[in-house]
């Protein structure tokens, strides 16, 4: 059956039960997160990625149709740098890749992401390697209404969609503001190690992936829920429901805003983009001569009296700017922003979540060994390259996040 063909989830449901099958895992292997979604808008979704061979930022961006200055901000990665989309960032680089995470099939998935298969290409390479075990092989063939169910090898030129998994959950996790990333389990991850490289814990990734014991095998795709700032931006604004993980960064606005997340508290603080031009309309406070991002203090009897300036999203090319006054016990210092690294060059760099882990435990469990190694212009080249990454091709069973649109109420 064609997958352009629109399908109900318990349709779907058949179809991954199906996959699930012929992936010969034990049904007592397979995970499954039942999503409630109180409605089909898309909200921001973070997907763990290991880069499989050196990428150029633009070629990496091309493949999830994301922008790289996105990219960028969303691993706190300095996105001032003259020329960011050519920077080569390194085979075995871990990142978090923003996409929108839509309602599409009665499933949430990440509807953004082409490829276009090269000489050599096969579906379980395109999905192993070159898309981190976002995806299947399985699931690969079905979007693209493949109905061999064993066809592997694909021609050169092959046009792809490749629907990946995400998750929404309301932007909210145990009633705080939330993104959440999709992590495929790696060879000797475990769940406590995983909530300890996220800074959550074993008991909140179980609840979120509803998971009855704390099993995971390489190949098993979970959420990871992360703290995040989230915006109040109104409905017709292009940026509604903007969220931005703790201690990162993301563009909006045409590339006019930047808004942060953290380290001292979690509320939004958006401020002029580094690429911010004439074509940006005005950031100034409407009868202020405040912009984006300025505040002043008052010391009052009752308090400090906060007045900012502070953004409220973005309308037809126009930037909204909103001039709010609030009473605080206390006048807060100067902004303090997450930090920015330069652009990586090594696959050893310190993330703003420490340094980056082990090749044993490095997301997507290619090791930076790797790194030098994997030709840069051939992915199916480069996908013979970490074994282990081919051995779960067969293993690879999704989180099947469902959608009951029609059972909810609230
Ligand atoms: C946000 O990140 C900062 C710096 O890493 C950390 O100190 C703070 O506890 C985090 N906040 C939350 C809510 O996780
Ligand atoms: C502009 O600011 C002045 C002084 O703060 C105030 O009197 C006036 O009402 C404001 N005008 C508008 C349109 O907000
Ligand atoms: C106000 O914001 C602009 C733009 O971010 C910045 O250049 C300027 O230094 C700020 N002014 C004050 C007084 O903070
Ligand atoms: C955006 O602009 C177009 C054309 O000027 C207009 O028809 C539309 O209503 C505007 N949308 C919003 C949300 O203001």
């Amino acid at each position: 059956m064609p997958a352009s063909q629109p399908s109900s989830a318990l349709h779907l449901l058949l179809l991954f039960l199906a996959a699930v099958a012929s992936t010969q895992l034990s049904p007592a292997a397979s995970k499954s997160t039942l999503e409630a979604c109180s409605s089909s808008t898309s909200c921001p979704s973070l997907l763990s990625y290991t880069l499989y061979t050196d990428l150029k930022l633009a070629e990496l961006a091309a493949l999830f149709s994301a922008d790289p200055l996105d990219i960028l901000a969303a691993n706190a990665i300095d996105f001032g740098v003259p020329d960011p989309a050519n920077r080569i960032l390194p085979a075995g680089l871990p990142l978090r890749v923003p996409v929108p995470c839509a309602f599409s099939d009665g499933i949430r998935k990440a509807t953004s992401a082409r490829y276009v298969s090269r000489p050599g290409d096969t579906l379980a390479a395109v999905a192993a390697s070159v898309y981190g075990g976002l995806t299947t092989a399985d699931w690969i063939r079905d979007s693209n209404g493949i109905l061999d169910a064993g066809a592997d090898a694909l021609d050169a030129g092959t046009r792809l969609f490749v629907p990946l998994h995400c998750a929404c959950f309301g932007g909210v996790d145990s009633g705080v503001p939330a993104v959440f990333l999709t992590y495929p389990v790696a060879d000797g991850d475990t769940v406590p190690a995983i909530a300890q490289r996220h800074r959550t814990t074993a008991n909140d990734l179980m609840n979120v992936n509803n998971m009855a014991t704390a099993d995971v095998a390489a190949g098993d795709i979970i959420v990871v829920p992360l703290p995040a700032c989230a915006s109040a931006f109104p409905s017709y604004t292009s940026d509604v429901g903007l969220t931005v993980a703790n201690g990162t960064y993301a563009i909006t606005a045409n590339r006019c805003v930047q808004c942060s997340c953290g380290p001292g508290n979690m509320d939004l603080f958006c401020v002029p983009a580094p690429l911010a031009d004439s074509t940006c309309s005005s950031m100034q406070c409407s009868n202020s001569s405040m912009m984006l991002g300025n505040f002043t203090l008052m010391m009052t009897s009752a308090g400090c009296s906060v007045t900012s300036c502070s953004y409220g999203g973005y309308v037809n090319g126009t930037i909204i700017t909103t001039l709010t006054t609030s009473l605080k016990p206390r006048c807060p210092g100067p902004h303090e922003f997450p930090p920015l690294m330069p652009p990586p060059t090594t696959s050893f760099f310190e993330t703003y979540l420490g340094p980056s882990p082990s090749p044993m435990a490095s997301e997507g469990g290619i090791g930076p060994q790797m790194a030098g190694m994997a030709p840069t212009s051939s992915p199916p080249a480069a996908s013979s390259g970490p074994p282990p990454l081919d051995q779960h091709v067969g293993h690879i069973l999704a989180l099947l996040v469902l959608c009951l649109v029609t059972n909810l109420a609230w």
